[in-house]
């Protein structure tokens, strides 16, 4: 990213940058539908939601938000918002439909999008990878096999030849995490395998395909700003004054959080994480070199935060086991993700998701990557996603009114402000989500849109969050 201006102070000294992003986020398969049109074909996440059980009330990405063929009007709603950028993903499997076949249709889809986005003063932020793989490459071993790096790489030169003249921002990955260890070690997520060896490989060429549509991107484009979406956590120990909690806690963190900002901006794998990943069966196979081309330097580390998470070393109380969201059940025995302890209940608001509402975590993450990771690698942060989903219902006037979703992101933007303030050096909040979509295996039950879709009818109301978002953007900042 460009040098940060110095920040203006507001009335309320909120202080945010003046050239601070304000977007929002979705992804391809959570939004696009149209799955079987313009040449697509599957993906790992269509094939998974015709496994009996693996998606809640078998929901599939067909139509989802009908996006594909609403676009026009859905950038009609980003511009009354006032975003000033739009984070969205490319569907691999619509631009390579079949091994060595790129779809001029499929490009040309994002192409109208982004001069749509364009034409009314958005800047397209773009993802490479939201997780929705072609099924004929999963069949060929998927991200666990190395071969896929190759096959991101030319995917990525594909993307840069129809959209490099206009686009400016590169997400490499989304949450490269969940890839890897939801989708082949829980078998939670597409694909649906568990299996330690091949989650670990996974996360290896994840990263490694990272690497290399990042060098592809900066030769072809040297003022490209790259940079890779890491979903990062902060990890409190249930008692401080316990050892074993404290080394439980330490340990999630790193296998969430660390075990990709390691090798992204250190340089390699923290001991500790190779250790635990050997113990659950996983051993990355790293060739010479792999560590030095994943740390290449990037322009941007995009940030996910939901929630934090409170960890214990022991098996929780019944009153404080943390409770799932109904359906999908949750594959039981993982040693994968056993080895990241117990995450246990806190006296704190939840989401429907179940997940703790903590916005001083992500204060106090902005500040612990700066003065960890970022900072000394010299790399600035957005918030690429941060949201919350709730039950909303359309009121009998036509408004939807969702407080708790407002309050939500009205103190996660002032635990920016605030990270900001205490020297991090962030420079942008993407909200998640635009619209109500397809929340992965959790189908359309949990709504984390600011825009509220009726899916039958594929209407489009904002609901009071996105006025509250919007006041933010024309002001910059969260009024006190
Ligand atoms: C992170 C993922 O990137 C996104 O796809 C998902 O919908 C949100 N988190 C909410 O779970």
């Amino acid at each position: 990213m460009t040098p940060a201006t110095e920040p203006p102070r507001s009335a309320t000294g909120a202080g945010l940058p003046a050239d601070f992003v304000w977007g929002a986020a979705t992804a391809a398969f959570q939004i696009e539908g149209a799955a079987r049109e313009g040449g697509r074909t599957d993906s790992i996440w269509d094939t998974f939601c015709r496994v009996p059980g693996a998606v809640r009330d078998g929901d599939t990405g067909d139509v989802a938000c009908d996006h594909y063929h609403r676009w026009r009007q859905d950038v009609a709603l980003m511009a009354d918002l006032g975003l000033a950028a739009y984070r969205f993903s490319v569907s691999w499997a619509r631009v390579v439909p079949a091994p060595g076949v790129v779809n001029a249709e499929g490009l040309a889809f994002y192409s109208d999008l982004v001069d749509g986005l364009l034409a009314r003063g958005i800047e397209p932020w773009i993802t490479l990878y939201h997780w929705d793989m072609p099924q004929w490459l999963e069949d060929r071993g998927g991200w666990a096999d190395r071969g896929v790096v190759a096959e991101f790489e030319a995917y990525t030169r594909a993307v840069h030849a129809a959209l490099g003249d206009r686009v400016r921002h590169w997400l490499t990955l989304n949450e490269p995490w969940c890839s890897a260890f939801l989708g082949y070690a829980a078998g939670e997520h597409a694909p649906g395998r568990q299996d330690p060896q091949a989650a670990v490989d996974a996360a290896h060429h994840l990263l490694l395909s990272h690497a290399a549509a990042t060098r592809a991107l900066r030769a072809l484009d040297p003022d490209a700003m790259v940079g890779i979406t890491l979903n990062l956590t902060l990890a409190d120990p249930a008692d401080p004054q316990d050892p074993a909690d404290v080394q439980a806690a330490a340990l999630h963190q790193a296998l969430v959080n660390d075990a990709f900002l390691h090798p992204v901006l250190h340089g390699g794998y923290p001991p500790e994480v190779l250790d635990a990943w050997a113990s659950a069966g996983g051993v990355p196979h790293v060739a010479d070199g792999d560590l030095a081309a994943i740390s290449a330097p990037i322009d941007v580390l995009g940030v996910n935060y939901y929630h934090g998470a409170l960890v214990s070393a022991a098996e929780p109380a019944p009153d404080r086991v943390l409770p799932r969201p109904p359906a999908p059940p949750r594959p039981t025995g993982n040693p994968m993700l056993g080895s990241q302890g117990h995450v246990v209940r806190r006296d704190l608001p939840r989401t429907t998701m179940e997940w703790e509402v903590q916005p001083d975590g992500l204060r106090r993450l902005l500040v612990h990557l700066q003065a960890e990771h970022t900072g000394p690698a010299g790399v600035p942060v957005v918030i690429t996603e941060n949201g919350a989903a709730y039950d909303d219902v359309v009121a009998a006037d036509g408004t939807v009114h969702d407080p708790e979703r407002t309050a939500y992101l009205l103190a996660h933007v002032r635990a920016v402000q605030e990270a900001h303030a205490q020297g991090a050096d962030v420079r942008g909040y993407f909200v998640w989500s635009l619209l109500d979509n397809f929340e992965w295996a959790h189908g359309y039950a949990q709504r984390f849109g600011i825009v509220h879709v009726d899916y039958p009818t594929q209407t489009r109301t904002p609901k009071s969050s996105a006025r509250a978002f919007a006041d933010v953007i024309r002001t910059g900042h969260v009024r006190d």
